[in-house]
């Protein structure tokens, strides 16, 4: 699979045969490449409605006829909106044309009335990444592989105020164990700024989890 970073909490991920965006806040998102919105496009897993989230989502959607992975509530906001979403819920998993979607807990506000943010492991071609989503550390991290195997990447947030910092991002990394791990949701706003290269340096010098640092628009082979 490929992962390609799109900036703050954006991704693109080509696996199993799909195309699939995360959180594509691309309009308006000082860090999104060029072209960022003109990729293919199945799927978006968009993890909460906040703006710097939904970003282009019903836009996208709309245009390629692709479905929103989503939490109940936001999906049925989608829906009102004329997106074609399915709305799952924390705990609960899929197969997907692209492999196994589970939604996983993510402690954060979710933009909606009544609704909840959720984090997302994706599993296929032998692979499993979890995308963090917009979160506070919190230590049923630890379920992620006691539950699920081994998790091959981590997107996790270390731009604090909204989310957890660098160095609960740390120990995020030491309870998940991922072989791989890209830091997201910093140094796009004033408010979020982050030092990446210190985050890769105290993760690898105490563990075994390697920190790949993307500049937008960079891909990931995993
Ligand atoms: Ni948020
Ligand atoms: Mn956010």
């Amino acid at each position: 699979m490929q992962l390609r970073y799109l900036g703050h909490a954006a991704a693109h991920l080509t696996v199993g045969g799909a195309a699939i965006y995360v959180d594509p806040f691309l309009t308006g998102n000082p860090l999104a490449p060029p072209g960022a919105a003109d990729l293919p496009c199945d799927f978006v897993l968009l993890s909460h409605y906040h703006s710097d989230h939904l970003g282009d989502t019903v836009e996208l959607a709309k245009r390629n006829q692709a479905t929103v992975l989503t939490t109940n509530e936001i999906a049925l906001e989608l829906q009102s909106q004329g997106v074609q979403a399915v709305g799952m819920h924390i705990g609960g998993h899929k197969d997907f044309p692209f492999g196994h979607l589970k939604l996983v807990l993510a402690q954060h506000g979710s933009g909606i009335s009544g609704g909840l943010a959720a984090g997302f492991v994706v599993g296929s071609e032998g692979k499993k990444v979890y995308f963090a989503g917009d979160t506070a550390l919190y230590s049923d991290m630890k379920l992620l592989r006691q539950l699920w195997g081994p998790i091959d990447l981590a997107l996790l947030p270390i731009g604090s105020h909204y989310t957890m910092d660098a160095k609960d991002a740390q120990v995020a990394v030491e309870w998940i164990d991922p072989t791989y791990v890209i830091p997201i949701h910093y140094d796009t706003f004033p408010a979020i700024e982050a030092d990446g290269e210190a985050f890769k340096r105290a993760v690898e010098s105490t563990g075994r989890s390697h920190v790949v640092l993307l500049a937008p628009g960079a891909t990931f082979d995993l």
